[in-house]
């Protein structure tokens, strides 16, 4: 029946490279179902993973017929459609990209200048002066995109996940972005996944990406929000239910006819927020809301594709009767707007509750600042919501008690509701609108009615999606609750942590009450987007310039050209201890964040971070090593002199090393300063594969009481890794010999994971150098 027909609908040239490939997708998924057998009934999760196997025979070759034998264990191998970046990792990415020299990308890909943007006075002079500090940054991202052919969205031109779902979000597409919230794209029906700067350069040279086979949750919706509830509660309170690590290893899919009530900007912000509960992605069936929303961004061809591979295959749903491997039951009629908070995402309490809380758990009773919009919630609707809040007030003569802030997510809403008179309505009651950027939610908000240094709390409400300390406005004792923009609006009005805007009224200077009545929104403008300022946007379909040169100057200190790594010369590896680190050691002890992010794009420069957080075991100091001659070092400045003496080092430590973020700068700055092995009781999976990528061989000890019996200064010499790397893999383990400053020597048996593909990107030096030399041949 459906299995041997052809896709054959067309788009229009100008919309091809923001259409998936359905044909194809739809041809795949055909030799995926010949594979798994027909009766095999599929979630939409896997219908659009699957349907982007390079090489469907080899990922489900052990699934014998069900998606229940891969699911949590097989690798698969994916050609994502298309790569987003932002500004803070897409130097990274890029300069990676360029050592492959390639002379354009292999799928589409565009760059969003937006989290080096600082918000404080309003659009316009933060822009001005943002673009100053940063404009080495922009001037390089810049030239990267007019020379392979990457869309550029300059600084102002909006936050990256709106844009993406304003202009290349489909249903059924894959892509990846350099960023946790790149499943905000999942609101309309892709599958998009974040990732860091290695994995995007897998996507921009068309090099096989791989995915471990998710599990999938599914959440089903049933009745309509109404009232003060809103999309962005489903997701606080799906949180507070699972938790920050219950996602982790799932695709969150939504279904159940509930999910037909909801916009398209609000399945967004629901998916967005996905990655506060770990999961890999989140996704939405086709609705009619995602047809809406095409249409009204410019894109109706595009609908009328979607519209079409989803009757004729019904490729844009679940397969009726799939299977989830967990199920969780939303009752939308019923939920009640959550308030999540402080300091971690899933600490969910109702708001019917959250003066009681406040009280008990000591956390100030008064909110010092409301701040609405940011990638997860300021869409049409959020922004008309949180206007027919103010009008209220405005009409009862209340003022906002509290500093308020609003960020819209682009240049089109931004421009948008300053035609339709929203942005007036803001300003005229005291709130300050930032530029179209990240702003106050990645801790670009130069905030002056609270001190950094402050030691006493101060509460906000914010409509963001992340809640860690310090992550506003740089001071770690602001709490951050995060909530609906109407909720975050109403507060503004009271400033109170007791103040429940469903069931309390406010009192008004003369004595008498005012309630606020629930928020009225549209779903889309009623006379359509406009796009607003025509400087903030890219050409439509930029083609490859190769004659642009990339300007890296060599006197900057936040961007250095990368030097290919130096492929392995074919011999043993011989390597001295430099450190014995004790206990945790998280991504942020490898590679610590804060300040040093500022050196993103200069690895040099960003490397004296390296492991200065780590415990030396020996000693009990943090950021201590010892030459061989006894001298104390910092860690970093050690692993340099070793570097310059062509000593090849070797860190040790012990379980779960890398835990915490896919940061590859953790991988990358050991790499960089010498490091050639990396040996542990235990690895966290990312930084393992992480370490593999950038040429780095992690080892893990096989009897884990061998770590007692090395010191650092010590010298370890494999003896069958030669062996193991010609015959493309062993029984997984490594001999290293281990020779004490005595001269005395012993045997230990380590393990290794290396499958034949990070065999061949440990021959090269990196995977980066592997692709760089398939490219070039
Ligand atoms: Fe930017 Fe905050 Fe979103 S940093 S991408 S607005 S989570």
């Amino acid at each position: 029946g459906l299995a041997s027909r052809a896709y054959t609908h067309e788009v229009p040239s100008e919309y091809s490279s923001r259409t998936p490939p359905y044909a194809k997708l739809i041809q795949n998924l055909d030799s995926v179902r010949k594979i798994l057998g027909n009766q095999q009934k599929l979630t939409l999760a896997e219908k659009i993973l699957y349907s982007h196997l390079c090489n469907p025979e080899e990922s489900l070759a052990n699934a014998n017929g069900s998606v229940s034998n891969i699911r949590g264990l097989e690798y698969l191998k994916l050609n994502p459609d298309r790569v987003a970046m932002q500004d803070a990792s897409a130097q990274m990415a890029l300069l990676q990209f360029m050592t492959c020299g390639m002379a354009s990308t292999a799928v589409p890909a565009s760059i969003h200048c937006d989290h080096l943007i600082v918000g404080k006075d309003g659009a316009d002079k933060d822009l001005t002066k943002s673009i100053a500090t940063n404009k080495e940054v922009f001037d390089f991202l810049q030239s990267c995109g007019e020379k392979y052919g990457i869309q550029f969205w300059g600084p102002g031109s909006g936050i990256i996940h709106q844009i993406v779902l304003e202009n290349f979000s489909v249903p059924g597409l894959m892509m990846l972005g350099t960023d946790s919230h790149t499943p905000n794209a999942g609101g309309l029906g892709a599958i998009a996944i974040g990732v860091g700067g290695a994995d995007a350069v897998d996507a921009l040279t068309g090099t096989p990406w791989e995915l471990k086979a998710p599990k999938i949750l599914g959440v089903k919706l049933t009745g309509k929000l109404n009232g003060w509830s809103s999309p962005k509660d489903v997701i606080t309170h799906l949180a507070g239910l699972l938790t920050v690590r219950g996602g982790t290893g799932y695709i969150v899919e939504y279904f159940g006819e509930g999910v037909e009530t909801l916009s398209c900007t609000g399945m967004a912000t629901i998916c967005n927020m996905g990655a506060e509960i770990g999961a890999t992605t989140s996704t939405f069936p086709y609705q009619e809301a995602h047809k809406r929303y095409l249409i009204q961004t410019n894109r109706a061809p595009i609908a009328e594709a979607v519209e079409n591979v989803n009757k004729e295959f019904g490729f844009l749903k679940a397969d009726e009767g799939a299977e989830y491997d967990q199920v969780i039951e939303i009752n939308l009629s019923q939920l009640e707007p959550s308030v999540n908070g402080p300091f971690t995402p899933d600490l969910s309490t109702p708001i019917s509750k959250l003066g009681k809380t406040a009280e008990e758990q000591g956390w100030p009773l008064n909110v010092s600042a409301g701040l609405i919009g940011s990638c997860t919630n300021s869409s049409y609707q959020d922004m008309s919501r949180a206007v027919s809040i103010i009008k209220q007030a405005e009409e009862a003569g209340l003022k906002p008690k509290i500093p308020f802030f609003v960020t819209p997510g682009s240049e089109q809403i931004r421009a948008t509701i300053e035609r339709d008179g929203l942005i007036d309505t803001f300003e005229n009651n005291g709130a300050i609108v930032l530029a179209n950027a990240c702003g106050p939610c990645i801790g670009q908000w130069d905030r002056t009615d609270v001190d950094k240094k402050s030691t006493e709390t101060n509460a906000i409400f914010t409509s963001f999606n992340r809640n860690f300390r310090a992550r506003n406005d740089g001071n770690r004792n602001t709490m951050n609750f995060l909530t609906s923009p109407d909720m975050v609006t109403a507060m503004i009005y009271s400033g109170d942590m007791n103040f429940n805007p469903i069931t309390d009224s406010i009192v008004k200077e003369d004595g008498s009450l005012f309630k606020f009545q629930p928020p009225v929104g549209d779903e889309l403008p009623s006379s359509g987007f406009i796009k607003g300022r025509e400087e903030f946007y890219p050409e439509s379909n930029p083609q490859p310039k190769p004659e642009v040169e990339v300007n890296v100057s060599s006197e900057s200190d936040r961007l250095q050209l990368l030097e290919p790594f130096q492929p392995w010369n074919g011999e043993e590896l011989s390597t001295n201890v430099l450190l014995k680190v004790e206990g945790k050691c998280t991504t942020d002890h490898i590679s610590a964040a804060g300040t040093w992010l500022k050196y993103k794009g200069h690895l040099e420069n960003i490397s004296y971070n390296t492991l200065i957080g780590a415990v030396n075991k020996e000693t009990g100091e943090v950021n201590k090593a010892y030459d061989l001659n006894g001298d104390q070092y910092g860690i970093p400045e050690l692993m340099m002199k070793w570097k310059e003496e062509q000593r090849p080092w070797v860190v040790v430590a012990e379980h779960n090393y890398g835990e915490g973020s896919a940061r590859e700068h953790a991988a990358l700055s050991p790499r960089f300063l010498g490091g050639s092995v990396i040996l542990v009781k235990s690895f966290a999976r990312i930084h393992e594969t992480n370490l593999k990528k950038q040429g780095i061989l992690p080892l893990t000890f096989a009897d884990e009481a061998d770590y007692d019996k090395i010191l650092s200064g010590d010298l370890l010499t494999t003896k069958n890794l030669a062996e193991m790397i010609a015959n493309y893999g062993n029984d997984g383990t490594i001999t290293v010999q281990v020779t004490k400053k005595d001269g005395s020597t012993f045997d230990i048996i380590t393990k290794h994971t290396m499958s034949k593909d990070q065999i061949e990107f440990f021959k090269a030096g990196s995977a980066i150098n592997y692709i760089g030399n398939l490219k070039k041949q």
